[in-house]
């Protein structure tokens, strides 16, 4: 059900410590914005409704429910040491939404809508947004197609929906596997799209990492199964011997946001030599001294251990490397505004 969100409610108190230990989990918080598309009326103004209990009402036969139309995005609202709370990169986000978006024949919103509706989440859940040593508030803008259909063709009604959760770390382990016989996606597949379907490829390649004791999969390419694509939800890096960093061109992967920013920070802030190429995991295991992995949720988490074939194998001296700490440490003082940003990538929003 879903309940008109009113300002001038008096709120919920929050419980004392809701931001201590925060983990990247679900909560449900005060307001979450939503608008749908039909051919008639195009996207009709979107509006806040009250966050909890909401639940949305869909057709059994909703697209979405079978024949997976839906994406999503990622991306965080952090509270500055200044006390501004801020967006990193959200018109990208938008932007690749709408890729996302066309790749599966969905109506895309307007990268002005995106922009008023995770505005409007932050602005009217600030008080949700953590200081900075506590956590950031993570925003989840969803498009779906709702039409009722039972032969294969797009949808012709839309959700799009933003909400958002204050959350801690997400993963954090540096061990990866390589597991055989399944790939994440093909070449000319979706891929690239940050597409519901794509996630539910790898949860079984993640379940059986997990079981293992390896935070996650890393997927190999499904045409020669040598070159390394990414996690299941962040893009891998590596830096070999000569100092390069490398990782995987785009094509059949995530164009990640975080990834565009780690190479961007690399070769101008830093003057490093960073490509975007094939990148197999024989190379990676010879040649590498630091290897991580980067998203919105994850960060950047260093990679100390790939078992692949059979046997773990130590990146570099098995150790978090320093290469891979001045990055983060970099993209983290360029999102607080504690560090010039010369791209214009961090958006004032309250
Ligand atoms: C993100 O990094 O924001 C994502 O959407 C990845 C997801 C697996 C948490």
């Amino acid at each position: 059900m879903l309940r008109p969100f009113d300002p001038t409610l008096p709120l919920p108190p929050q419980a004392a410590g809701w931001d201590e230990n925060l983990r990247f989990a679900y909560t449900e918080v005060d307001a979450f914005w939503l608008t749908r598309w039909t051919p008639e009326t195009g996207w009709e103004p979107g509006r806040l409704y009250e966050h909890r209990g909401a639940t949305l009402e869909l057709s059994p036969g909703a697209n979405v429910l079978y024949y997976g139309q839906g994406v999503f995005e990622g991306m965080k609202a952090r509270r500055t040491r200044a006390g501004k709370i801020v967006l990193f990169r959200p018109r990208d986000n938008a932007r690749r939404l709408r890729a996302s978006a066309a790749r599966l024949a969905m109506e895309p919103p307007p990268v002005d809508l995106f922009m008023e509706a995770v505005t409007a989440v932050v602005r009217a859940n600030a008080r949700w947004v953590p200081a900075p040593e506590k956590g950031s508030f993570y925003l989840r803008p969803v498009l779906i197609g709702t039409e009722p259909v039972l032969g294969v063709r797009p949808s012709q009604e839309y959700l799009f929906y933003v909400f958002g959760c204050p959350v801690g770390p997400y993963m954090g382990g540096d061990r990866l596997i390589v597991l055989s016989g399944v790939h994440r996606s093909a070449p000319y597949g979706t891929g690239a799209a940050k597409a519901a379907g794509n996630y539910a490829a790898c949860l079984r390649p993640q379940k059986i990492a997990r079981e293992l004791g390896y935070v996650d999969a890393l997927y190999l390419d499904a045409r020669e199964d040598r070159y390394i694509e990414e996690l299941t939800g962040a893009n891998f890096f590596a830096i070999l011997r000569d100092g390069t960093l490398v990782t995987p061109a785009l094509g059949s992967i995530l164009p990640g946001i975080t990834r565009d920013s780690i190479l961007t920070i690399a070769r101008e802030a830093f003057g490093w030599i960073a490509v975007e190429r094939k990148l197999s995991i024989d190379e990676v295991l010879s040649d590498a001294v630091e290897a991580f992995y980067v998203g919105t949720a994850a960060v950047l988490s260093p990679v100390t251990v790939i078992h692949y074939q059979g046997a773990d194998h130590p990146i570099g001296d098995g150790k978090p490397g320093p290469r891979a700490r001045m990055l983060r440490q970099a993209l983290d003082e360029i999102q607080l505004q504690e560090r010039p940003d010369p791209w214009g990538w961090v958006v004032e929003v309250a």
